[in-house]
């Protein structure tokens, strides 16, 4: 059977000879080897199994409620993220920007440092050193390349998703090794100290 599905949040189109099932995937949690691997680069674009990672991903990702996700968290070793793109109002429609082969460059050499949580480490938060402003490139589902130039959050999840593609979680990026914790203690013994001062 011919289905033509189209995905409202992802601008994606299957056309294929399968019906369609979105599937929301398990996610790799801290311990995990996959997260620690390197991952490989996708060289097929436009291929309904590229789609369909996608689009379970982006699935997962909202089922969970986080801003980006990486391949490697749904223990897939491809070099693919998706990421919310935080600069744009999502009242009326969520837009999530999927990137293949991604990589990333400082714009300048400052560094900032902010609380960062990841979906394979639920429940926890750490403070974390990353690159003010970046320019990354990568490709869409086609194949299409896409530069883009990024500050604040929109850049920290950029480089949060590209160090999954290198097995990097950001528990290895702490700015200062004590700053880790649980939530709410990171809420009652830091976040509320910080506003403090
Ligand atoms: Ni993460």
């Amino acid at each position: 059977m011919q289905t033509d599905i189209k995905n409202n949040y992802c601008g994606i189109t299957i056309k294929s000879n399968y019906i369609y099932i979105v599937s929301i995937l398990k996610i790799a949690k801290l311990g995990h080897p996959v997260l620690l691997k390197k991952s490989t680069e996708i060289s097929k674009f436009s291929s309904d199994a590229l789609k369909k990672i996608v689009y379970d991903m982006s699935e997962t990702m909202i089922d969970y409620n986080g801003i980006g996700l990486a391949a490697p968290q749904v223990h897939l070793s491809k070099r693919i993220i998706i990421f919310r793109n935080p600069d744009i109002d999502e009242e009326h429609k969520i837009q999530i920007t999927p990137l293949i082969n991604p990589v990333f460059e400082p714009i300048g050499d400052e560094k900032e440092d902010d609380w960062e949580g990841c979906l394979s480490i639920p429940g926890m938060q750490g403070l974390v050193s990353r690159y003010k402003k970046i320019k990354y490139y990568g490709y869409d589902l086609e194949g299409k390349k896409i530069t883009n130039e990024a500050q604040g959050l929109h850049a920290k999840v950029v480089q949060h998703e590209i160090d999954h593609l290198d097995g990097v979680l950001y528990t290895s990026r702490l700015s200062n090794k004590n700053a880790f914790g649980f939530e709410k203690e990171i809420v009652d013994f830091w976040k509320n100290e910080q506003n403090r001062k």
